[in-house]
């Protein structure tokens, strides 16, 4: 596994871990967080990494530095996105910036448990960016652990632990954890 060109989007909370291994086995990496100081800890990995400062609920400023990183670094061939739903038309601008359609690039939609919950229909977003000529999309659902009537959320070492293994296996759907039955949901 190794990527021309690598963005993380709100990977320097709990996917910290697997950020850090991203940018290691990546020629380029590109993170965007809000927190300068989480930022500063990827920076001193080397010149190979990028990190901004961008709050992604701001749609023209997002625009604005998606665009500027690929005129600088080129069209990342992985983007890994750990966006909240509130935010659907930042993850559309990220899947936008990322691949050609001549080279799709490899587009990790990480995803909390409830969009397994039985029944649910895919949301607008979800439908929206499968039909993207120019990526590949994946998707990373979050479940949760333990036994039955004993379950629990995830720590953030298994969520990185997933989702790295979500990317070397280039999974079109990996669930970390499990997420059935629905009742065991913590
Ligand atoms: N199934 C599960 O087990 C599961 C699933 C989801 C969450 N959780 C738990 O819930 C906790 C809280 O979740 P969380 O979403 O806060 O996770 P987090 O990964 O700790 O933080 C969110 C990430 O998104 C970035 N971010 C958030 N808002 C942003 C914005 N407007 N613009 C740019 N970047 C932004 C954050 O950067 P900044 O800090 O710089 O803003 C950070 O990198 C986690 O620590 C985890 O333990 C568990």
């Amino acid at each position: 596994m190794r990527f021309r060109h690598a963005l993380v989007v709100g990977g320097t909370g709990m996917l910290s871990a697997a950020t850090m291994h991203l940018c290691r086995c990546s020629h380029r990496t590109t993170i965007i967080g809000r927190s300068e100081s989480r930022l500063s800890r990827f920076r001193s990995l080397g010149e190979g990494v990028e990190a901004k400062q961008v709050d992604y609920t701001d749609i023209a400023r997002l625009e604005e530095e998606l665009n500027s990183i690929r005129a600088r670094a080129g069209a990342p061939d992985l983007a890994v996105c750990w966006v909240h739903s509130t935010a659907p038309q930042a993850i559309d601008r990220i899947a936008e910036i990322t691949g050609s359609n001549e080279k799709p690039g490899r587009f990790f939609h990480v995803q909390g448990s409830a969009i397994e919950e039985p029944g649910r229909r895919p949301s607008p977003s979800e439908t929206r960016l499968r039909a993207l000529p120019n990526v590949i999309y994946r998707q990373v659902i979050l479940g949760f652990a333990g036994d039955h009537g004993n379950s629990r959320w995830l720590s953030h070492e298994e969520i990185s632990v997933g989702l790295i293994e979500a990317v070397q296996l280039d999974s079109v759907k990996f669930i970390v954890g499990r997420v059935r039955p629905w009742s065991d949901r913590p």
